[in-house]
């Protein structure tokens, strides 16, 4: 049972909302393509800069930048502050970077807005980026030892003989682990074994990957996405602009994905390429503002941020199923219920959670043993759940999915006329996050 968690209103004692007053992202480009020679920090400078030139905004204005990356940087580790001096901000604007894995740009978003809430500032950039082609290697322990060793040692000779030291497979680089490290599970095994233990069908995966594909490319070819996405022309020949996601499949038809062979139990597994949201690369962004200060500059904002819940569980057990945990402790928060909500927006890390969680939303028997309460979340419905597809299409660069997810569904309120969304993702280390949104008639 998730006991402690941290969540937060909207609408603090002055009784002041968070405006999300524009949200932007750069396409999505599967790992190693269009950004192949960028790094999360260029990503972010570019979107951060769109995001403010479109806003029209006089970076004057901005308070704080709240930004966050989930691959480390080793050459910018703040990338918050990266951005502000990289984007022609005033240099005295102050910023801090986040870490929340999946869900980083939801925790920028909430981090920035407990400050505003707090009266430290009226105006935020906030969002996140990652690199998936920008992963930083590290060298083996031996080696690493042998450096800082050599780095003090007096003589050439003496050097010299602490590299003799090393074998050949000390040389070897080490690439980021994508494991767990309590479990040592990655999160394709993750999504395996709640594939298995909760008896989700390949089959079913496979049709919601599908699903997920149809609707994105659905919303790309109605214009859906265009005012959300900027067009990017990567260095450092600049000379192939990219202005859609290139992941989502324009042609995605069922029986393709039923060939695909399991990647992560290549023998009795389900996961596949297919049914995975894949390795991708991209950045995101949000501007925040006060209620009143969004009045006072003269924006329409696309809507308010009304509550938020983080939540954790044993990463040993259902390690992705942080929506279902975190879900209704924000829906507490915001004093509404899901079948209040006109949109549900889950983040798609694996066909397989997201059937678990929808799932366990439903469940009475997993709200009365897991979350100690008496009646289910809510079951989903279909006609309002990630209606444009999500991260299994679209590509998960982890730190920007949150600010995607959240620039999108308020749109989209706003385009169907509904007045409350749920935005919610399951992240690393077994953790999740719930944010409510509002948008006014
Ligand atoms: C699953 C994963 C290992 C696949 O990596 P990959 O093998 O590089 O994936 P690819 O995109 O190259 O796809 C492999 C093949 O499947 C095919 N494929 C992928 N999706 C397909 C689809 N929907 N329909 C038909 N074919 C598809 C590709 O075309 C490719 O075929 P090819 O080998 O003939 O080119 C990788 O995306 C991954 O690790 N994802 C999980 C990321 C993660 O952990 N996220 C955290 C979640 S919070």
């Amino acid at each position: 049972m998730a006991k402690k968690q941290t969540n937060g209103n909207g609408a603090g004692a002055s009784g002041e909302r968070i405006a999300i007053v524009t949200g932007l992202r750069t396409p999505f480009a599967k790992q190693g393509t269009a950004y192949r020679d960028l790094s999360a920090l260029d990503l972010g400078k570019l979107v951060v800069s769109e995001l403010l030139a479109r806003a029209e905004l006089d970076p004057r204005e901005v308070g704080m930048c709240v930004y966050g990356q989930v691959v480390p940087s080793l050459s910018a580790p703040n990338i918050a502050r990266e951005i502000v001096l990289g984007t022609g901000m005033p240099k005295d604007i102050e910023a801090f970077s986040v870490s929340r894995a999946c869900a980083t740009s939801f925790q920028s978003m909430t981090s920035a807005a407990e400050a505003m809430l707090a009266g430290q500032h009226t105006v935020a950039v906030t969002g996140g980026a990652d690199s998936a082609s920008d992963v930083p290697i590290a060298v083996s322990k031996p080696l690493a030892n042998a450096l800082v060793e050599a780095a003090k040692a007096k003589s050439l000779p003496d050097k010299l003989r602490i590299f003799a030291k090393l074998s050949p497979r000390d040389l070897v680089p080490v690439p980021p682990a994508l494991k767990e490290p309590t479990t040592g599970l990655t999160m394709g095994e993750s999504a395996e074994k709640m594939a298995r233990e909760g008896g989700i069908a390949r089959e079913e995966q496979d049709a919601f990957a599908h699903r997920s594909h149809t609707r994105a490319a659905k919303a790309w070819a109605d214009g859906v996405f265009a005012e959300e996405v900027m067009h990017v022309v990567p260095a450092p020949r600049y000379d192939r602009p990219i202005a859609e996601d290139n992941l989502v499949r324009k042609d995605s038809a069922l029986e393709g994905y039923s060939k695909l062979k399991p990647v992560f139990d290549r023998k009795y597994g389900t996961v596949t390429a297919g049914n995975s949201s894949p390795l991708t690369d991209g950045a995101s962004a949000l501007l925040l503002m006060t209620e009143s200060k969004a009045k006072a500059l003269g924006y329409t904002p696309l809507g308010y941020l009304k509550a938020w819940a983080y939540a954790a569980l044993d990463p040993g057990g259902w390690m992705l199923m942080g929506p279902s945990y975190a879900t209704p402790l924000a829906l507490d928060h915001a004093g509404l219920r899901l079948k209040d909500m006109d949109l549900v927006d889950m983040h798609e890390a694996f066909a397989a959670q997201i059937l678990c969680n929808k799932q366990a939303f439903s469940s009475k028997k997993f709200a009365e043993e897991k979350l100690g309460r008496p009646e289910a979340i809510g079951e989903i419905d279909e006609a309002k759940f990630n209606v444009h597809g999500g991260s299994i299409a679209i590509g998960h660069p982890f730190a920007a999915t949150g600010a995607r997810m959240v620039t999108t569904a308020l749109r989209e309120l706003k385009r169907r006329g509904g007045r409350y969304g749920l935005a919610t993702a399951c992240a690393a280390g077994g953790l999740g996050a719930a944010v409510i949104l509002e948008v006014d008639a």
